[in-house]
């Protein structure tokens, strides 16, 4: 039986635009704290357990992606509730089977007080593993956008790079990405506010839809 709890369910505490709460944790790559991470993007990101398949093919994925993170100004942050010495063995059984080498620091959570404040693991449930959160934190700290995908189901590492470059390109030119947008491709122009702008538009969607012109 669940125990109750005033704890809100996975990936339902933090919202878009709030600050990523900080914290301080031993990590593969040395103790790390969050806000040292500023000025650049970081993507923190929650898996079930170490020596898991579906977390397995994942972290291989992102290390040889992580030159694209880098590309993008992104540092990579991993955490779960195992040990120091669990991510330790499973990134020499990583290196070793699959040839690439993690880099990145994986955050150990043995508490869960990190994984709780993040809503990265329900209170709801028995089983304390944290379930696959993603948060895109931007260079001021703040969440700009999250994902949460249940255990048996692996993250996208393209999909994960276009939402970084989604949200790069919305801040670098004041525009909104459209539907499957990808880098390079048209973005669109904020709707207006202005009645007359509403009357003077050429066909009923040209005061709403509308291309940015390219704008950079
Ligand atoms: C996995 O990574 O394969 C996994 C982890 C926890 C539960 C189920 C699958």
């Amino acid at each position: 039986m669940n125990a109750p709890s005033s704890l809100p369910p996975p990936c339902a505490g933090l919202r878009i635009g709030d600050m990523a709460p900080d914290f301080e944790a031993r990590s593969t790559i040395g103790p790390v704290r969050l806000s040292s991470f500023r000025k650049r993007w970081l993507v923190l990101f929650s898996h079930p357990a170490d020596f898991t398949p579906v977390c397995t093919t994942e972290f291989v994925a992102l290390a040889r992606e992580a030159a694209a993170f880098e590309a993008r100004d992104c540092a990579l942050m991993a955490l779960s509730v195992d040990s120091l010495f669990s991510h330790f063995a499973w990134l020499r059984m990583i290196r070793d089977r699959f040839g690439v080498e993690v880099r990145f620091p994986i955050v150990e959570d043995p508490t869960l007080v990190i994984g709780r404040a993040f809503g990265m693991v329900s209170a709801l449930d028995n089983d304390s593993a944290t379930v696959r959160t993603t948060f895109f934190i931007d260079p001021a700290g703040v969440i700009r956008a999250m994902t949460c995908y249940p255990a048996n189901l692996g993250r996208s590492v393209p999909e994960m790079l276009r939402i970084l470059d989604g949200l790069q390109a919305i801040d670098a030119r004041g525009a909104l990405a459209p539907a499957n947008w990808q880098p390079g491709e048209p973005m669109l122009a904020a709707p207006s506010h202005n009645l007359d702008d509403v009357y003077a538009a050429k066909d009923v969607t040209g005061w709403f839809l509308r291309d940015n012109g390219g704008k950079a």
